[in-house]
Formats: structure tokens, C-alpha cells, sequence
């Protein structure tokens, strides 16, 4: 069978170390690994629901786009392309709607969540949600729908909206005969949930991030500011603590392996965070260089982006002529 992986990130907001680890790199990565074609894009009409600044959604569709192409994404079988450049994606959106039931889109995390959040707050249960955001699986299901995807690599949290679209998916072969190929999630086992600087998951929402591309200044003072405990310089100190964890991140096998004899020997938590930043900086700065091209050229992601979309409209197509003729539309 002909595969095809397909992911997509959201311009929420300037893409952060956890977007890179948790979804970037290992998407890349399977990318490689895989035979068959690869599909990535900007999720952008996603972001709508939560954000309505035009300048703002504006810079950060360019920051997704040059992100990815910073990392890396230059494999001959991949398309790259922006969600609102493939029209077909939405007529799909709504042909979904009609087959979804409502209950499932009650039953999703990120609404339930909300829902719950406002009772505990006393508010009514719907405060703050748009229908954008209570349909937001079903666009979502339409992404990789479209595209006739086999697996969807995303973070853990994304599981649940996977899952939704198989079941869509599903619900549409039943309905209207054999249309749909059932996608399945990838999820990366190996790096987990990357903290922020205060620990908690790192996240746009809670203001902790470590921007990826923020400049070496900036990159420093937020390493700065991980929390850490008060043990003094010459006591040992558990491996088990946000700072090694976002260390190891960025070191290799021998790296890390130092680091924890300095650890159990003892090493001042101001010295941690100097190699801290030294490994990451190593890291990220021939990317940061390639991002700050792109971001200054606006027109060169303009051109992949156009590409791109050309490729996935023709994808798009083929499967949108199948669903229509077995839905029953009539065509004069
Ligand atoms: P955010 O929480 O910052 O808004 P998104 O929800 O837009 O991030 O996530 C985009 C992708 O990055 C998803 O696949 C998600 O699983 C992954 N991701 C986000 N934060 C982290 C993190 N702290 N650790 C690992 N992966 C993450
Ligand atoms: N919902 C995903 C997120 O918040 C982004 C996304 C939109 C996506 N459409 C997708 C991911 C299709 C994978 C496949 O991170």
C-alpha cells in the first residue's frame, strides 16, 4: 500500500524547544525512516478559533513555515503547504459534519476541558467556546482525510483527535461504502512531555516556553530561569530535574554521561545552566541562521508554499472526486 504520513502544526504562537522535540524532529524523522509520501503543513485555519489579530496570525504562519524549513524539510517526496490554500479540505470539513455525531465532538478533550473549567469557575458551560473550536476535530479529521493518510505523527495530546478521525472515517465507509483509508496515530515515545521553565508542560498557553529561535541573549536568560532546587554548588544532585532534562535534550550520549558524574559529584546549578545554554546553542544556531533567512525572505516561503499547494490539491481532488460520486452528488 501506498503510505502517507501527514502532521500539521497550528500558528498559535512563536514555536517553542517542545513543539521542536515533540513533534518537529520526530516527524522529520519518520519522514526519513518511511517509503511513500510525506505530507506537512500550517494548520492556520485552526488557529482561528483563538486567534483574531491579523498581524499576529501572520507572523506566526511565516514562523511555522520557516521553522520547518530551517529543520530541515527538504526531502524530494514531501509536500509542505498551508491548510487554507487547499479549498477542498473545507467542502470535505462539511460533508464530514453531516456524518459526525454530535456526542463525539461533547466527548473531546479540549472541549471537555473548557466545559469543566468554566463550571469550576461558576461561569455557564459554553463560556469562551466558538463553533470553530467545538468542530475543531472534524477539520481536523478533514486534514488528514484529504489526504488519504496512514499515520498522523503528533504529540500525546493530539491522540484523542486521531482517534476521532478513524472513527469519522469509520462512520463515512459504513454510510457510503469502502472511501476512506483508517489513519493511525504515531505518537514518539522517546522524548515525553518537554517542561517549561517552570516546570509544568512547556507550552504557548502558559507563558514558559524556550522560544526555538529566539536569539542567543534571549536563549540564555530563559535558560537562566529553569527552576531548580537550593542544594548548594558541592552537593549531588538527582538527574531527575527539569534542567538535565532539557540538557539532554540537546547533548550527546557522552555529553549527558559527563553531566551525570558532575551531577553525583556535585556542580553549582549556575554552571549547569552555562553548559546548558553552550549545548543548545550549538544546537539550534546553524538552524537559527537558516529560520532568520527565511523570516527576512518572505517570498522564497511563499514559493514553497505554492508548490506545495499545487501537490496537495491534486491530491485533495482525487479524493474529494471519489467522495462526492459516492455521496451522490450530481454533477451537470
Ligand atoms: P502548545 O501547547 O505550545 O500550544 P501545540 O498544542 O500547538 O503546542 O502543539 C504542537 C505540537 O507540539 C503537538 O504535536 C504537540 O504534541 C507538540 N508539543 C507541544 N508542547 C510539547 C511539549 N511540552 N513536549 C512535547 N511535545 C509538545
Ligand atoms: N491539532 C493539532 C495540534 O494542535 C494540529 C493539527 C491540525 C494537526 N490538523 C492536523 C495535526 C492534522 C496532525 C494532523 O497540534
Amino acid at each position: 500500500m501506498n503510505e502517507t504520513i501527514l502532521t500539521g502544526i497550528k500558528p498559535t504562537g512563536k514555536l517553542h524547544i517542545g513543539n521542536y522535540f515533540g513533534a518537529i524532529k520526530p516527524a522529520l524523522e519518520l519522514a526519513k525512516e518511511r517509503q511513500g509520501s510525506t505530507m506537512f503543513f500550517i494548520a492556520d485555519y485552526h488557529a482561528l478559533n483563538f486567534l483574531k489579530d491579523r498581524e499576529k496570525f501572520k507572523e506566526y504562519t511565516y514562523d511555522v513555515a520557516a521553522t520547518w524549513l530551517a529543520c530541515g524539510l527538504d526531502d524530494e517526496n514531501l509536500v509542505f503547504y498551508r491548510q487554507s490554500d487547499v479549498p477542498e479540505i473545507f467542502e470535505l470539513n462539511w460533508i464530514l459534519s453531516n456524518i459526525t455525531p454530535k456526542g463525539l465532538m461533547n466527548r473531546a478533550h479540549a472541549y471537555k476541558a473548557i466545559v469543566e473549567n468554566n463550571l469550576s469557575e461558576g461561569k455557564e458551560s459554553d463560556d469562551g467556546v466558538n463553533m470553530g473550536l467545538y468542530n475543531y476535530p472534524i477539520l481536523m479529521t478533514a486534514d488528514i482525510l484529504a489526504m488519504n493518510s496512514t499515520y498522523v505523527p503528533v504529540g500525546d495530546d493530539q491522540k484523542q483527535h486521531v482517534e476521532i478521525a478513524r472513527e469519522i472515517a469509520r462512520i463515512f465507509n459504513n454510510t457510503y461504502g469502502e472511501t476512506f483509508i483508517l489513519p493511525k496515530e504515531i505518537i514518539s515515545k522517546n522524548v515525553g512531555t518537554i517542561p517549561g521553565l517552570d516546570g509544568r508542560k512547556m507550552s504557548k498557553s502558559y507563558n514558559n516556553t524556550i522560544t526555538l529561535f529566539c536569539d542567543e541573549q534571549e536563549l540564555k536568560k530563559k535558560i537562566n530561569r529553569i527552576v531548580t532546587d537550593s542544594s548548594l554548588p558541592d552537593e549531588p544532585k538527582s538527574t531527575d530535574c527539569y534542567i538535565f532534562k532539557i540538557y539532554s535534550l540537546f547533548a550527546n550520549k557522552t555529553q549527558i554521561e559527563e553531566m551525570t558524574r558532575k551531577f553525583e559529584r556535585g556542580i553549582s546549578w549556575g554552571e549547569v545552566k552555562k553548559e546548558t545554554f553552550e549545548v543548545a546553542n550549538s544546537y539550534l544556531k546553524d538552524m537559527r541562521e537558516k529560520y532568520n533567512y527565511y523570516i527576512s525572505h518572505p517570498e522564497i516561503i511563499e514559493t514553497f508554499l505554492k508548490k506545495g499547494a499545487v501537490l496537495a490539491r491534486e491530491k485533495a481532488s482525487e479524493v474529494l472526486k471519489k467522495v462526492r460520486e459516492n455521496i451522490g452528488k450530481v454533477n451537470f
